[in-house]
């Protein structure tokens, strides 16, 4: 899950006050550390290893999370367990059975409680859920993900036309990410009647971060993807040729909940007569707050997208997107962005409204923590 960098930053704003009156009489005079915190408050059910108490044993219906997991572990940011151990597991739509702490622990003890149990998962090759910034609606971002994202693209000038895209991502490994994208379209006739339904060019690409550090909040990566001529070319919905498009992608936290994304890649048409070489670049720059800090997260950010045919000296191609992105449910693992495409040098080419649906299905249903 994304954003809980700002919460934290909004959650430690009220650390300083509850500190002194709940911490100190709840556990004894001098301030413990992370490790005696997580011993006497959290052991009890995750276990001194951090593994997780069995479940028949402590009386529970849901197993406590295991924090040597690292493949949960590393993708959840420190905000949003810090929410669930402040708030209890019912704030994320988790069980009523994972306490609150809030009344017993500052936020600050919970940040070394976090600490602490940070140390659990050993693999640091695992890249943190605090570098997987909010997705923008066509900068691809460097952190891997296990989601799937339903988009739109709805023309609004002239004719009309509907691109959709189903987006599949799966982790795989440490640092790598397989991905599937579907498009299928639906066009608008002179006439003003809809032709619906043409499939477009299916893409499949691979994805391995190659750098990735906490503690400067950068992350690097590297995809190969190949579009095949799947489209229905006669209704304007492929190019048919396979394409390969190597890009590379960016991301790097800001101060305050700021984020940015960067990516920058050519297309290479293998029949050249079908469609030319293109290079583009892209940047979604951003910023994640709660009004209610253990609320949903909103982030606006902003596109700009550059494209250029290589060969044909044509001119660079300039869009920008405005849009905003929230989370949808306590979870935090659906989300919705809506924005709209603006062509900043060419008054030829439509506007558009662009909307994404992202369900984040590592951490549950659909249907799951609302
Ligand atoms: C009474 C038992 C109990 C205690 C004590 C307890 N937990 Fe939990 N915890 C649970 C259970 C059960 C779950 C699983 C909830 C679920 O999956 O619905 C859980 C889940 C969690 C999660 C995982 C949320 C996620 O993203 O899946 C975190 C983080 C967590 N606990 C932190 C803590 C911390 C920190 C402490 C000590 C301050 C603590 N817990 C003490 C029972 C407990």
């Amino acid at each position: 899950m994304d954003k809980s960098d700002q919460s934290n930053s909004l959650i430690s704003d009220r650390s300083g006050s509850e500190q002194s009156s709940d911490s100190d009489t709840t556990f004894t005079e001098h301030p413990l550390s992370g490790k005696e915190l997580y011993t006497k408050a959290c052991s009890n059910c995750h276990g001194t290893d951090g593994k997780g108490g069995s479940v028949k044993q402590l009386g529970l219906q849901t197993p406590p999370a295991n924090f040597t997991d690292c493949n949960f572990a590393s993708r959840e940011p420190d905000g949003d367990w810090i929410a669930v151990a402040h708030q209890g597991g019912p704030t994320r739509g988790f069980s009523t059975e994972m306490p609150a702490f809030g009344e017993a622990l500052s936020v600050e003890e919970l940040q070394k409680v976090m600490n602490y149990v940070r140390s659990f998962c050993t693999n640091k090759n695992w890249p943190r859920g605090e570098l997987n910034l909010p997705r923008a609606l066509v900068t691809e971002k460097a952190y891997p993900e296990d989601e799937a994202v339903f988009s739109s693209f709805i023309d609004v000038e002239n004719e009309g036309g509907v691109t959709n895209e189903i987006v599949y991502e799966q982790r795989f490994g440490v640092r790598n990410q397989v991905e599937i994208v579907l498009p299928f379209g639906y066009s608008q006739m002179p006439g003003g009647n809809w032709s619906g339904g043409h499939m477009g060019d299916l893409a499949i690409g691979v994805k391995r971060v190659f750098y990735h550090n906490y503690n400067s909040g950068s992350i690097f990566s590297l995809t190969g993807e190949v579009i095949l001529p799947t489209g229905d070319t006669a209704s304007g919905f492929g190019s048919g040729t396979t394409i390969l498009e190597p890009f590379a992608s960016f991301g790097q936290l800001l101060p305050a909940g700021g984020f940015l994304h960067a990516q920058t890649g050519l297309e290479y048409p293998v029949l050249q007569d079908k469609a030319e070489n293109e290079a583009f670049w892209r940047a979604a720059l951003g910023k994640s707050f709660n009004p209610n800090p253990w609320g949903r997260t909103w982030s606006p950010m902003v596109e700009i997208l550059g494209s250029k045919e290589l060969e044909s000296g044509t001119e660079i191609h300039w869009d920008a997107v405005p849009q905003i992105q929230v989370t949808l449910n306590k979870r935090q693992h659906i989300m919705l962005n809506v924005g709209y495409r603006i062509p900043v040098d060419d008054a030829g080419r439509d506007s558009q409204v662009m909307v994404y649906i992202l369900w984040d299905w590592f951490d549950g249903g659909f249907f799951e923590g609302w």
